[in-house]
């Protein structure tokens, strides 16, 4: 391994050279104190303020974070800015309208900036001073939103005080960027890390999320005073990655809901409402109309659909000035509470997160999951795998949903649409686990567990932890953790379902050869992860194999020489359970 560090030591400038261009521009006009300042101090003292750590610090309820992020939201404003300009004086304008707190720079569409004051007023104040845009023979719809557009006044006399910006990056980093990271690193465990740190959703990725939101807020607004439309799904439960969609929901629960308690006396006011057949219809006509409104008015909002007979109906659209492909759903209480599970569970504990990544990755790159919906895995069905592995691990890495829910006080009770939805909010309530194996093994004994699972009969259960009889004949079943008689990987064909138990298998096999015979440091191979991730390294694994035999011999080939160096070095593989040919 230390040869490893050695060779590699000629590419160590990049890494340097990445760390300094992700080093967020922004930071000039602070205001202590605030809510920003807090997440930044986390940031800084402990990788991800949100995520947990390895430190035993306290860690942040999923609420209050969520609660954070509005706010500092809600005083954030998007500007579309020209290609170049002078930063400080842009600051100093926009400064005029009170203190700013954080900003930076992003391209979609032409450049962007992000600024976040300290005071909601000063958004306010800057929309006071802004004008709708006269447009020649065209009309604009005076829609007065947090989305502007910056011109330059005498632009020609600027032109030597202007400058290119830095921006903040958004996205992943390319196939090529990561094959030399994952060479550079020095223990697969070091692998996992790196990728993980690499793919993670940034502060200023989570910023324009919540952003976007907010904006989104403002049009349903205009209809529901009051309503919030809060991120769920990937962008809040920690296992997001750079690039993923932004799922959020219009919350119209808390309506109502605080004139309705100042009340007293022997009078309750309600209000004069439409009645409609059902609560679906009611989602339906309301996502009808904010679909509606935002193809029509959404200043940023492009290609909207309306996918209203859906299971879960919803609004997919394209918000084009930040670049997340965005679905809007309503009434969504229960998928907000499978994400604050996750967060949870994402917090628990450190090696949680870099192994879903990889999972998450490693899947992508095998094409086993897919942007498009269809019969694939989803990433959150892979999530649930993750965790339930690690849930079954001696000592577990994680606990039960079940063990959580022992652990709830009063304050955490909850039931949605009947369901009981409780588990202990309060993550530094949930002893640590004593588990301490490697990221190595872990992934390795992932791919042998799911490589040889009985998917035939069994249920996948986080809540329980435990393998279970399937209610169903799906090909694959995981139980819904609140809604447990829905199965969240009902769409995954029998087909889909075997190429993940075979790639798993390969994985393992390869993974188990490398241990045996690692590439030499000096031979330039791919190794460990990237041995396994790379799309083009995958497919020519898997090519030159297809070549040689046909699948179902190759497997069964790689299987008996698994079981029979499994028998050899049962002492070193510390009795866990070697790979069988029990599907
Ligand atoms: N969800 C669910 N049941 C499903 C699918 C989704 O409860 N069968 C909920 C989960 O809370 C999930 C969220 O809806 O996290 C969003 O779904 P999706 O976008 O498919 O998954 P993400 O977890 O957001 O992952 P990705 O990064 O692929 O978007
Ligand atoms: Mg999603």
């Amino acid at each position: 391994m230390a040869a490893r560090g050695v060779r590699l030591l000629t590419l160590l400038p990049l890494r340097v050279q990445r760390r300094q261009v992700q080093r967020p521009l922004r930071r000039l006009l602070s205001c202590p104190g605030t809510v920003t300042a807090d997440l930044r101090r986390e940031e800084q003292s402990s990788g991800s303020a949100e995520t947990g750590s390895e430190d035993r610090t306290p860690k942040k309820r999923f609420s209050e974070v969520q609660n954070e992020r509005r706010e500092q939201a809600q005083r954030t404003v998007l500007i579309h800015c020209p290609n170049k300009i002078n930063e400080k004086k842009f600051l100093k304008f926009l400064s005029q309208h009170g203190p700013i707190n954080n900003h930076f720079f992003y391209e979609s569409f032409g450049l962007h900036a992000v600024v976040e004051f300290c005071q909601k007023e000063s958004v306010t104040s800057l929309q006071n001073i802004t004008r709708t845009p006269s447009l020649g023979p065209e009309a604009a719809i005076p829609f007065k939103s947090r989305y502007f557009n910056l011109k330059l006044r005498n632009s020609l006399n600027q032109t030597s005080e202007l400058s290119s910006i830095q921006c903040s990056n958004q996205s992943s980093p390319s196939s090529k960027k990561l094959y030399q990271l994952l060479c550079c690193a020095e223990s697969v465990d070091d692998q996992l890390n790196t990728l993980l740190r690499e793919f993670q959703l940034t502060d200023e990725n989570t910023r324009l999320r919540y952003l976007t939101c907010s904006l989104i807020e403002d049009v349903a607004a205009a209809y529901f005073p009051g309503c919030a439309v809060r991120p769920f799904g990937s962008s809040v439960n920690s296992f997001g990655k750079l690039g993923c969609d932004l799922d959020m929901f219009l919350d119209l629960d808390e309506i109502g809901k605080f004139t309705a308690q100042k009340t007293s006396g022997n009078f309750l006011m309600e209000f004069q409402v439409k009645n409609v057949p059902s609560e679906r219809v009611a989602t339906q006509k309301i996502l009808s109309v904010i679909g509606e409104c935002l193809d029509q008015f959404g200043p940023g909002c492009a290609g909207v659909q309306r996918i209203l007979n859906a299971r879960c109906p919803l609004v997919r659209f394209s918000h084009q000035a930040s670049g997340f492909q965005c679905d809007l759903t309503t009434n969504n209480r229960i998928a907000l509470k499978s994400s604050e599970l996750l967060y949870m569970y994402g917090a628990l504990d450190s090696r949680v997160r870099a192994l879903v990544f990889s999972v998450r990755c490693w899947a992508r790159a095998h094409s086993l999951t897919s942007s498009i919906p269809g019969a694939w895995i989803t990433n959150f069905s892979l999530t649930m795998m993750v965790i339930f592995f690690l849930q079954r691990r001696s000592p577990p890495i994680l606990p039960t949903l079940d063990y959580l829910k022992t652990l709830a006080d009063a304050e955490d009770k909850c039931i949605i649409e009947g369901h009981n939805c409780t588990f202990v909010r309060d993550l530094n309530r949930i002893k640590p686990s004593g588990n301490t194996e490697t990221l190595e093994l872990l992934l390795k004994e992932f791919f042998e567990y799911f490589g040889n699972f009985a998917f035939n009969k069994n249920s996948i259960n986080i809540r329980q932890g435990r393998e279970q009889n399937k209610p169903e004949s799906s090909p694959l079943h995981i139980q819904n953790p609140f809604e447990t008689s829905l199965n969240i990987s009902k769409n995954v064909s029998q087909s889909q379902l075997q190429k993940f138990v075979d790639l798993a298998r390969e994985s393992a096999w390869i993974f188990h050869q490398e241990g045996k015979d690692r590439p030499s440091p000096s031979s330039n191979q791919p190794w460990g992860l990237a041995a396994l991730l790379l799309p083009s390294v995958a497919n020519n694994v898997s090519l030159s194999k297809k070549k040689k035999k046909p699948p179902s011999e190759r497997i069964k080939n790689l299987l008996d020489s698994i079981k029979s160096s499994g028998s050899e070095n049962s002492t070193a593989t510390n009795g866990r359970r070697a790979i069988s040919t029990q599907a």
